[in-house]
């Protein structure tokens, strides 16, 4: 990248957004400080970027920059000094923190990004419609309690329903499970082609016992599949009773799995519109939180990095499909970075992480690898087997 170029001044007649930037200049001249920023700012256009000193210090005045610049002119104007190498850290982090921003190519754009808005007084019109108004009055007790020693960190092999009656209210932090979806496979120890009715019975009194066990500000994560081939919308039937149960809807993650292999029309159908059968090469998780959507815990305790925070909030992920299903004997499993990533966005280090439909133990596995405490259940005793030596083989 030639650096020596100035970049293109913004619309000029759009006002800066402007930042205050807190300078910790203890041990730096303001000579040093002045020649410092008059290098890093030559490489780009003052119409773009100022360092302007005010009543309080400093603020940066922004309309838009490129970031892969920024980078670079940081790398070249660093002298070496580990103080002067702190403030122009301080400096990217600062521009870093603002959020708001539209995206031209590699260029956060500050200023006039939503001028193409069509919603005005978003915030008002906000409050007047009201947020997850189904889940208001929610009738959930807030203090925590602690599942007993003997229940953590196992694998209990039984029917969750039932298992889960010795567990207290509100113990859990998160719950990332994948119910089996009906769809006719060959499990180990279950029925997995039930008639529909009596399948969502049995699945939502597994779930109002989640409900129960789940810490307020706990999240319920679950990744389900419909089966498209009975017109049964899975996800949605279980959305909607996660809503009558008041628990707030954070949103849906599509798991992109590229998975191209599925047919293309019903019998007869082709290249018709009499039943075009559509295609799906993803699945999709749903995530609850009860009783409110802010979770408590330490800054410390997040352990998720500022790149995959970045990506992940992204409601799309693209992972493979887990390809260790033969070694490990189970039917539907699905792979470690999906749970990682469930745990690493919603959960913090230390918290507890349940599996009510654990199989061979994925959610487990990741959860020890990743400083959490576990608790898996399955109904199969070779699943659990399966799920025990997994861990076992867990370094910590
Ligand atoms: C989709 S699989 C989960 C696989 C798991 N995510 C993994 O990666 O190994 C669903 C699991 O639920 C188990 N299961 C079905 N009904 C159950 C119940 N009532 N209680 C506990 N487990 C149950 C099945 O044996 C099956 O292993």
């Amino acid at each position: 990248m030639d650096t020596s170029i100035k970049d293109d001044p913004v619309d000029s007649t759009l006002e800066y957004v402007i930042v205050p930037f807190q300078i910790d200049s203890h041990g730096v001249s303001h000579d040093e400080l002045e020649t410092l920023f008059d290098s890093l700012l030559a490489h780009f256009s003052n119409a773009n970027i100022q360092l302007v000193q005010s009543n309080r210090g400093y603020d940066i005045h922004l309309r838009e920059i490129s970031w892969n610049k920024l980078e670079t002119a940081i790398t070249l104007t660093k002298n070496g000094n580990p103080l002067c190498d702190r403030i122009l850290d301080s400096f990217v982090a600062t521009i870093d923190g603002v959020r708001s921003f539209g995206l031209k190519g590699d260029k956060r754009v500050y200023v006039g990004y939503n001028k193409e808005r069509k919603v005005t007084n978003r915030k008002d019109k906000e409050s007047n419609r009201g947020t997850y108004f189904y889940a208001k009055d929610a009738p959930y007790m807030t203090e925590s309690r602690s599942l007993s020693v003997d229940l953590t960190d196992k694998i209990i092999c039984g029917d969750s329903e039932t298992v889960m009656q010795d567990f207290p209210d509100n113990c859990v932090d998160l719950i990332f499970t994948s119910p089996p979806y009906n769809f006719g496979l060959e499990y180990d120890s279950q029925n997995d082609a039930d008639e529909w009715e009596r399948y969502f019975q049995k699945l939502f009194g597994i779930l109002d016992q989640c409900i129960r066990v789940l810490k307020y500000g706990g999240r319920l994560v679950i990744n389900i599949q419909p089966l498209y081939s009975d017109y049964i919308p899975s996800h949605h039937i279980i959305s909607n009773f996660l809503m009558e149960r008041k628990l707030i809807w954070k949103g849906e993650i599509l798991w992109e799995k590229n998975n191209y292999n599925c047919k293309y029309t019903a019998w007869g159908s082709w290249k018709s519109p009499s039943s075009p059968y559509l295609k799906y090469t993803w699945e999709f998780i749903e995530v609850f939180c009860k009783g409110t959507l802010k979770k408590e815990g330490k800054l410390d305790d997040a352990d998720i990095s500022v790149d995959e925070f970045k990506k992940w909030v992204v409601g799309k992920w693209s992972i493979a499909p887990e390809r260790k299903m033969q070694e490990f004997d189970h039917p539907a499993m699905f792979p470690e970075e999906l749970a990682r990533r469930a745990l690493l966005l919603f959960s913090f280090k230390g918290d507890l992480v349940l599996d009510p439909f654990v199989g061979v133990g994925t959610t487990c596995v990741v959860a020890k690898q990743n400083g959490r405490s576990f608790v898996g259940i399955d109904t199969s005793s070779k699943y659990c087997e399966t799920a025990r030596s997994r861990l076992a083989e867990v370094l910590l």
